[in-house]
C-alpha cells in the first residue's frame, strides 16, 4: 500500500562548510528524512563523507538520517554508521554477493534496512529480499554525482517494485534518488513511489527556498 510521500533531501548537495546549519534548514524546510549519500571513490566514481561527518551533524536534527552506503565492500562499515546515527541504512545489491546477509546484519543492529537497485537492475533481483527489508531505493541516475538528468525507463521499474511490495504484503517505503524535481516527483508518485530524495531541487537558491522547494516535491 503506497504511504504518504517522505522527502528526503540529499546532503550531498549541501554546503559542505555549513553542513550543521544545512541539515537543520532542511529540517525546519520539511524534510521528513535526510538522506546521506556516502560515497567511497571505488563502487562509484566519486568521494563524499565517512561516518565521521554524519556523526557530527547528528545533533542539529532529530529527523532520521536515511543513509545510502555507494560503497564495496560495505559490511565493514555497517557498524559504523549504525554508531554515527544512521536510522536506515541502504545497500546496493550490486555491491556484492552477500546483500541478504547484509540485511540481516542491519537489521540485527535494530536499524531499518533498505536496498537499492541501480538503473540497470532488474527489480526481479529483490524475489528473495522483500520479507526483509523494509526500503527499496531505486535509482534514478547512475550513482555517483547530483544534477544528473532522470532515467525516464526507471518508471516502469518504480511500477514493477510497487507491484511486488503490494504482494509481499509488507509496509515496505519505496523511494527513488536521483534527477527528481517537481515534475520528475510527480511522475514518480504515480508509478507507485512513496519516499524521494532530492539534492539540486532541494537546496538550489539557498535556504530560503527551500520550503518552498521541497512543497514543490510534494505536489503543493
Ligand atoms: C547518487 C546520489 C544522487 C543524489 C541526488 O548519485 O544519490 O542521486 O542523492 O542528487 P540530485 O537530486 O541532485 O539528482
Ligand atoms: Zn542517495
Amino acid at each position: 500500500m503506497q504511504q504518504p510521500v517522505r522527502i528526503a533531501p540529499s546532503i550531498l548537495s549541501a554546503d559542505f562548510a555549513r553542513l550543521g546549519e544545512e541539515v537543520r534548514a532542511i529540517d525546519a524546510a520539511g524534510a521528513d528524512w535526510i538522506h546521506v549519500d556516502v560515497m567511497d571513490g571505488h563502487f562509484v566514481p566519486n568521494i563524499s563523507f565517512g561516518p565521521a561527518v554524519m556523526k557530527s551533524v547528528r545533533g542539529c536534527t532529530a529527523k532520521p538520517f536515511d543513509v545510502h552506503l555507494m560503497i564495496a565492500p560495505v559490511d565493514a562499515y555497517l557498524d559504523a554508521f549504525a554508531e554515527a546515527g544512521a536510522d536506515c541504512i541502504s545497500v546496493h545489491i550490486e555491491a556484492g554477493p552477500h546483500i541478504h546477509r547484509s540485511l540481516q546484519h542491519i537489521k540485527s543492529l535494530g536499524l531499518r534496512a533498505g536496498v537499492v537497485l541501480c538503473p540497470g537492475t532488474p527489480a526481479k533481483a529483490l524475489d528473495y529480499l522483500l520479507d526483509l527489508a523494509d526500503l527499496v531505493l531505486v535509482m534514478s541516475v547512475n550513482p555517483g554525482f547530483g544534477g544528473q538528468g532522470f532515467i525516464e525507463g526507471q518508471l516502469k521499474k518504480i511500477a514493477a517494485v510497487r507491484k511486488m511490495i503490494d504482494a509481499s504484503g509488507r509496509a515496505i517505503d519505496l523511494e527513488v534518488d536521483g534527477g527528481v524535481d517537481a515534475a520528475t516527483a510527480a511522475r514518480c508518485i504515480a508509478a507507485g513511489a512513496d519516499a524521494l530524495v532530492a539534492g539540486t531541487a532541494v537546496f538550489r537558491g539557498g535556504a530560503p527556498a527551500y520550503a518552498a522547494n521541497i512543497a514543490a516535491l510534494r505536489g503543493e
